[in-house]
């Protein structure tokens, strides 16, 4: 089909006139999904478990919109096994991941320049937050609101969301829900599990804010000195976020051996998306997310040649996104959260909705759902005025975090 289309404009034009060779390769294809699975942990043994969507609901595919795309370079390791091997070495015996044998990839992502791809990756990001009983979908694109009988009580343990397939499942959209806390309205059942989670991944030292704060984890050695051995032992024993997100990864490829993967997520979620993308080098688009760089360091995964197949979408009024959620007095803190770490890894599209669109940094600005109505739901301006539709994505190079702590080795 696309080589027709490639040839109709050759074959309708007279043979007499010389055409210019075209040496742009042709269109990559637009995507259509259908929602296939949801996804969840159970909270008695952290196993992840899935949720079929029945075919009946398959139906929206004939109307869910196209999403674009565009090839990227992304980086695979040779086996989970051996990745995993190259953590625990570099781990426990303090090993350099550097010679890890990486392989190079040309592979289809999201074309995260599109806006109206965005918007979709977004609306899908959305859905994760919600069961299909409960009022909160998001009607992403009118079309892909759907009711069906819901298999499985979702539980306690704070991870779930969506997979969506292409009719022909070769490529899969792996969606990550974000953070159910209370700041961001409802809370949940799943909000206590995720916010050990944020406090362990995201703050400096252990969620040591002050001397009123419980610390997550026994690492803080008074005034600014933080254990950095311990820190990393407590992410690896207490923390299940990333091991339950391999497992998942895992079993998704299980399912679907021969698909290409894209993984996205919202705030928690979009942190989790892009360190997963960083160690099988799948696509990401990650929304609001905290900064994750100092995650992935603090978990040794081994650091490929280059992360620009992951994109964060965030916009500068966000205090989570942007890093700013700190401090005794401010909102987060209030919450019990210390979102502190603000470096990113890959490559960032930021909506500077302070500047532009004259937005107070405010934790409610947060949401998905803010982010798809007021931002990318609609033409945006700054961006368009350089003939772009979204924001020139950027590299977090100079990225400086949690500088005032002294990480070193500090036995209790
Ligand atoms: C699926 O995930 C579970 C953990 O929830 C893991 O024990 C199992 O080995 C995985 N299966 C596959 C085929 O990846
Ligand atoms: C939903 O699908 C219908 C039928 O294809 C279409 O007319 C309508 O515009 C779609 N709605 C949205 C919001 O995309
Ligand atoms: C896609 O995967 C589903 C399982 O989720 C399977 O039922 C269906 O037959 C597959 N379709 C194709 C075209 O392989
Ligand atoms: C948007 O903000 C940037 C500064 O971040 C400024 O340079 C630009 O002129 C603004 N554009 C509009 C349309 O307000």
């Amino acid at each position: 089909m696309l080589w027709t289309s490639w040839l109709l404009p050759l074959l309708s034009s007279s043979f007499y006139e010389p055409r210019p060779h075209s040496t742009s390769p042709p269109e990559p294809p637009a995507l259509r999904f259908e929602l296939r699975h949801l996804h969840a942990v159970s909270a008695a043994d952290a196993h992840v478990v899935f949720a079929d969507v029945p075919a009946s609901a398959a139906r929206i595919q004939q109307q869910a919109p196209l999403i674009k795309t565009r090839t990227v370079t992304a980086y695979k390791p040779p086996s989970f096994a051996a990745h995993a091997a190259a953590r625990r070495r570099s781990l426990r015996l303090g090993q350099s991941t550097a010679d890890f044998p990486w392989d190079e990839e040309e592979i289809l992502a999201p074309d995260i320049e599109d806006r109206e791809t965005l918007l979709e990756l977004g609306k899908m990001s959305n859905n994760a937050y919600v069961d299909p009983e409960e009022n909160g979908w998001y009607e992403l694109g009118a079309n892909w609101t759907v009711s069906y009988p819901f298999g499985w009580e979702p539980d306690a343990d704070g991870f779930r969301g969506h997979v969506f397939a292409t009719p022909d499942n070769s490529t899969i959209v792996l969606a990550l829900k974000g953070t159910s806390s209370g700041f961001l309205g409802g809370g949940g059942p799943t909000a206590k599990k995720d916010k050990l989670n944020d406090n362990l991944l995201f703050s400096c030292c252990c969620a040591r804010v002050d001397w009123t704060w419980t610390a997550v984890c026994g690492c803080h050695r008074g005034g600014w000195k933080c254990d950095q051995d311990c820190l990393e032992e407590s992410l690896i024993e207490d923390s299940l976020f990333y091991p339950v997100g391999t497992n998942l990864y895992n079993n998704l490829t299980y399912m679907y051996p021969t698909a290409n993967i894209w993984v996205i997520g919202h705030s928690l979620g979009g942190a989790l998306s892009s360190l997963l993308g960083a160690t099988f080098g799948v696509p990401v688009v990650a929304f609001e997310s905290p900064g994750e760089k100092m995650a992935a360091e603090r978990l040794h995964l081994p650091s490929p040649p280059s992360t620009l197949h992951i994109t964060h979408v965030y916009h500068t009024a966000d205090p989570i996104a942007m890093g700013t959620c700190n401090g005794v007095l401010s909102s987060c803190a209030l919450a019990g959260y210390a979102m502190e770490s603000r470096c990113h890894l890959g490559q960032s599209v930021i909506y500077d909705t302070v500047s532009n669109l004259s937005w107070s940094v405010d934790i409610r600005t947060h949401g998905i759902v803010n982010v798809i109505e007021k931002i990318l739901a609609s033409p945006w301006p700054p961006a368009e005025d350089e003939g772009r539709q979204v924001p020139v994505p950027v590299l977090e190079d100079d990225c400086v975090e949690c500088y005032s702590w002294d990480y070193g080795d500090y036995p209790a």
